[in-house]
């Protein structure tokens, strides 16, 4: 089946099996290999996009429920050669070891931020809370989300 989605602001359609998961099709078919795949089971959140501005779990949709819809995923955060706040805040307070789930947590913490400007701790630790991180013990990811939400509440010069 032909699926059309826009991708990162670009218009792409590739052809597919109807059981082609999401994350299969944006990992295969449109070569955006920085979505990770860490279980397929809908239990890590390594997979994580924001489909229509909400984060999904690729790995639970198949590629024809995004027909038509809007996709963002790790490559469309940095604008302009410049790292969105939320990657930079990652970089600046270590939120990351291996940097597995970091595209996961990343577009997670977007969502987030998008919808909660300045979320509290336990507010930010719940919206993690589907994006597993066997390295981090999560308090510096906690801490780079917090200097994110800093970073974007600060009028900008
Ligand atoms: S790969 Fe999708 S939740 Fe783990
Ligand atoms: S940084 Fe390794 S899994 Fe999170």
């Amino acid at each position: 089946m032909k699926t059309r989605v826009t991708v990162n602001g670009a218009a792409r359609e590739a052809e597919v099996e109807p059981r082609m998961l999401l994350v299969h099709f944006i990992r295969e078919a449109l070569t955006l290999t920085g979505t990770h795949i860490g279980c397929d089971t809908t239990s890590c959140g390594a997979c994580t996009v924001l489909l229509d501005g909400r984060p999904v779990k690729s790995c639970t949709l198949f590629a024809v429920q995004a027909d038509g819809r809007e996709i963002m995923t790790v490559e469309g955060l940095a604008q302009d050669g410049k790292l969105h706040p939320v990657q930079e805040g990652f970089h600046q307070e270590h939120g990351l070891q291996c940097g597995f789930c970091t595209p996961g947590m990343l577009m997670t913490s977007c969502a987030l931020l998008k919808a909660n400007p300045s979320p509290s701790e336990e507010e930010i630790r719940w919206a993690i809370s589907g994006n597993l991180c066997r390295c981090t013990g999560y308090v510096n990811i906690v801490k780079s989300v917090q200097w994110a939400a800093k970073q974007m509440a600060a009028p900008s010069s």
